[in-house]
């Protein structure tokens, strides 16, 4: 067994100033530690990388605070529609789901999926269809809606505009979607991203959380990332695997890639996001093109930090 783990969550990028505004810088902090402390528990009893993103991914997804699960932002039409995806670094196995209502937690369908089925991907009906047969639990639709949401698309509605989620005051607000990437005590890495996408976004619209590669990639080998920011700008990067490549081909640490990656995204698209990375050393990184970031990570079994930066 390897002597440490790492672990890295992050809940958005982009410009801070209305949270710190708000007051509600503390209630991001708070959140992101205790799921990080109980993530740790997870990981030193020897639970794997891959149980370890779900679970934070999961609580993430039922914190209002956060572009997942509850608190999604809402599509064109006022509905909540969710992606969310997870992989695995050991073999390069993945799960993912697009455009789903009323599943309570995605990222635990994503995992039916990688675990249950013989594809990567299940969209709409059939997700949900595959979701009873997994017995996810489902919920109202009201349980994803959150007053703030409502607020905001009301905005974007009166523009006729898409936002990315808070971007209501500004043009570089909070970018939600949540993400964990984790390496075990074996050595094993994985990544988890999940979201609600674009305020305002048309409806059926598919981001990069979902998408092997752009919103997230594992491989033990190399690295695992999630990424946040403007799905399409990093599907036409495919960034999460661009990142890992950089490991890969040009022997980069994790801080170097995740560098690297920004620095390809804004060059390419003029991209606006951010990535978390933990490489397979348990060296952990983070890079973003916005002004801010919502993440927190634990260094190869060191101290808990988090960070609004
Ligand atoms: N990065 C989340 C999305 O664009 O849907």
């Amino acid at each position: 067994m390897a002597e440490h783990f790492s672990l890295m969550i992050h809940g958005g990028a982009g410009a801070l100033e209305h949270i710190r505004r708000e007051g509600s810088e503390a209630g991001f902090m708070q959140s992101l530690k205790v799921i990080l402390q109980d993530g740790r528990q997870l990981l030193e009893k020897g639970g794997t990388a891959l149980d370890a993103v779900e679970y934070c991914a999961a609580r993430l997804e039922d914190d209002p605070l956060y572009n997942a699960g509850r608190g999604s932002v809402l599509n064109e039409y006022g509905e909540v529609e969710m992606d969310a995806a997870i992989m695995d670094g050991q073999d390069l196995a993945a799960g993912a789901v697009a455009a789903i209502t009323s599943i309570k937690n995605p990222i635990a369908l994503a995992r039916c999926v990688l675990d249950q089925s013989e594809h990567v991907m299940l969209i709409g009906k059939g997700a949900k269809e595959f979701a009873k047969l997994c017995n996810l639990p489902a919920m109202p639709d009201d349980y994803f809606v959150v007053e703030s949401r409502v607020r905001q698309w009301r905005e974007a509605q009166k523009t006729g505009g898409m936002m990315l989620d808070h971007e209501d005051a500004g043009p570089q607000r909070k970018l939600g979607t949540i993400g964990a990437v984790a390496r075990d005590l074996k050595g094993n890495l994985a990544a988890a991203t999940s979201t609600g996408g674009i305020v305002n976004k048309r409806w059926g619209r598919v981001g990069d959380s979902p998408i092997i590669g752009a919103g997230v990639f594992a491989d033990n080998q190399t690295c695992a990332v999630s990424a946040t920011g403007y799905g399409e700008q990093f599907q036409r990067t495919v960034l999460s695997k661009m990142i890992a490549d950089f490991v890969y081909f040009k022997q980069m640490t994790a801080q170097e890639a995740a560098t690297a990656g920004i620095e390809y995204l804004v060059e390419k698209v003029n991209g606006l996001g951010g990535v978390i990375v933990i490489d397979r050393q348990g060296y952990c990184a983070v890079g973003h093109s916005t002004s801010g970031m919502i993440y927190g990570w634990i260094e190869r079994s060191g101290e808990l930090c988090c960070k609004l930066a």
